[in-house]
């Protein structure tokens, strides 16, 4: 009912025309796609399509973006998301829901927040749930007005003996946060609220992503009772020339251990985590710093920066992410979108678009200089029948099969000794961009220690692969651990991007063992090296590597020996949607 009353509502919109069009948003508005996707992706077969996944969140069709608002009440993870009811491309967004018992199995729901009061009428935007010390959840979300303006707006659950949380309800002093004259937020800018803190003084803080100029803000406001907001004089952080913070994230985490904390927890066994999803580049950054209570400022240690010299989740495919604080099992756990890599003409030949990553659990490194992100634990109930790879030496220029696992739908650990450093190649100190460095140093160009990794998504005869994969460098006294995830070969369709993604790996390859987890699924591979200290995901869309095609292979193309052992596991299908 609510779902086909916002069909009309967005009938409408398209009607009243340009005023949709011109949104501020990071997505392309495709008008004329709007039906004519809705008509086309009605004819799409999901059984047949190769690059629907099998274990990642997706719903049946359509567009989706943002995780939103996860939370865990009464035993039930929730998850809702951005979404298109309408299309394969960006539009019409309203809230979508879905539960889980674990993580793993989800079940949908109606949609939760849609279009149906002024301060949201043209669209529900990202927003994040805060659990309230009675132990009720509310929401607050970005809304857009009538005139196009960004406003913050609170819901919450009008049952709440219903574990499913199936209704929520807007407060009738919406919007609680709206730019003015007198508070100079930029309206085109100003939204993504994320879970909200208390501090010492009782009082209720936020913070919204924001620009002015081209210096992202972290907008910062405080209350009393949730309901009525003040801003503060300063924002929580900002940093010039890094232009609109999209989704931003701010939670503590504990500098002992890997249990995660809730977000209002401070003190001196804690440090903060400030996140930015930067508009301008589509890339995520963190930093780690402190959280000055008395001052309500937050500090990055020194060296800690929203750029590509600084912390990325994920240095692939992966966006607009989410942390929640897991209170039944004491974690702090990571949503994040994974775009599509394709043309938007293949979007609508497969009818939908988006997914979002495994979650993940994430604490704070031992170095107190990085956070550590590891699939949750319950990932793994879908692992069917190990196959063990009994530990081999892979001599240089070698590969070999890793028989006996379905590797379109698979789960991979895999560790690699190296006795021998004396040949590693010399880091040029200009090479400081990963990326770039995995671009040049392909998995093609041989080197001596490295490439050596996995060729995923394979085809028998390698016409097709993705290459995720180690080099060795020496620098200075030291080893310098670099991680690629090659796509140039992953299709032999043309119009993907095929962009080569890199990560440095943070491990002392003489001391530490290095490793490798790879998350495969048909279209997906998101890839954990050092034991979760570097992540890179990475859509494709092979052509001849599909289901019962696809291949697994460990390869050495470097000169010298690597010893390799692992396991590997073929995943269960898991009940999504
Ligand atoms: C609230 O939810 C519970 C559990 O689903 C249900 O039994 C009850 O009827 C609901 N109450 C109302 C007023 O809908
Ligand atoms: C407000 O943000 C919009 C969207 O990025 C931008 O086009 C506009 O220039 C900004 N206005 C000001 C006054 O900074
Ligand atoms: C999503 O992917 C498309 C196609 O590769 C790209 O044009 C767009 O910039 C991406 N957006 C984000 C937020 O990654």
């Amino acid at each position: 009912m609510a779902i086909s009353s916002l069909f009309l509502y967005c009938f409408l919109c398209l009607w009243l025309g340009h005023a949709v069009l011109r949104l501020e948003a990071s997505h392309h508005v495709y008008r004329s796609l709007q039906t004519y996707s809705e008509l086309t992706s009605s004819h799409h077969h999901p059984d047949t399509e190769p690059y629907r996944t099998g274990y990642h969140f997706q719903p049946p069709k359509n567009w989706i973006n943002d995780p939103n608002g996860p939370l865990i009440y009464k035993g039930i993870y929730h998850l809702f998301y951005q979404y298109n009811p309408k299309g394969v491309v960006w539009g019409n967004i309203v809230w979508a829901h879905s539960t889980s018992t674990d993580l793993v199995n989800w079940t949908p729901h109606d949609a939760a927040i849609f279009p149906s009061q002024p301060s949201d009428i043209n669209g529900c935007w990202s927003g994040s749930a805060t659990i309230l010390p009675s132990g009720k959840p509310v929401i607050l979300y970005t809304g857009i007005n009538p005139q196009n303006q960004q406003v913050q707006n609170l819901a919450y659950p009008k049952n709440l003996s219903d574990p499913f949380l199936r209704e929520w309800v807007k407060v009738p002093q919406n919007p609680l946060m709206a730019p003015t004259q007198a508070n100079h937020i930029n309206a085109s800018s100003f939204r993504d609220p994320t879970t909200a803190w208390l501090g010492p003084d009782k009082r209720w803080r936020v913070i919204i992503g924001s620009k002015q100029n081209q210096r992202g803000l972290a907008i910062l406001y405080r209350s009393k009772d949730f309901l009525s907001w003040v801003k503060a004089k300063h924002p929580l952080h900002s940093a010039k020339k890094t232009g609109m913070w999209e989704c931003p994230d701010f939670f503590p985490v504990s500098i002992h251990g890997q249990n995660g904390l809730d977000s209002s927890e401070n003190g001196p066994a804690v440090k903060h985590v400030l996140k930015a999803s930067l508009d301008n580049t589509k890339h995520e950054y963190y930093t780690i710093g402190t959280y000055n209570i008395d001052k309500d400022i937050y500090i990055p240690d020194k060296g800690s920066v929203e750029s590509d010299s600084g912390l990325r989740y994920d240095y692939g495919k992966f966006y607009a992410s989410k942390t929640f604080f897991d209170s039944s099992k004491n974690r702090r756990i990571l949503w994040g979108w994974i775009n599509e890599s394709s043309s938007v003409e293949g979007d609508i030949k497969k009818g939908w678009s988006g997914l979002q990553a495994i979650p993940r659990t994430l604490w704070l490194a031992k170095s107190g200089k990085q956070l550590v992100q590891w699939p949750v634990q319950e990932i793994e109930k879908l692992r069917g029948k190990t196959v063990k790879l009994p530990s081999t030496v892979l001599k240089g220029g070698s590969v070999r099969e890793v028989v006996g696992v379905t590797a379109a739908q698979a789960d991979v650990e895999i560790t690699f000794g190296i006795s021998d450093f004396k040949k590693a190649e010399v880091l040029d100190p200009s090479w400081t961009d990963p990326q770039l460095l995995c671009g040049q140093k392909s998995a093609t160009v041989k080197g001596s220690l490295g490439p050596f990794g996995l060729y995923v998504l394979a085809s028998k005869d390698l016409k097709e692969y993705t290459a995720v994969f180690y080099r060795i460098f020496k620098a200075n006294n030291k080893y310098v651990v670099l991680l690629c995830s090659d796509q140039s070969r992953s299709s032999l369709n043309k119009d993907n991007d095929k962009t080569t993604y890199g990560a440095f790996v943070k491990v002392d390859p003489l001391r530490e063992k290095l490793s490798l987890r790879n998350l495969i699924d048909h279209s997906i591979v998101e890839s954990f090296g050092g034991e979760g200290k570097a992540c890179i995901t990475a859509r494709v869309y092979p052509t001849l590597a599909i289901d019962d095609d696809a291949h697994l292979y460990a390869f050495n193309y470097g000169t010298e020996d690597v010893k390799i052992t692992g396991s590997a596991w073929s995943l269960k299908t898991a009940k999504i949607n």
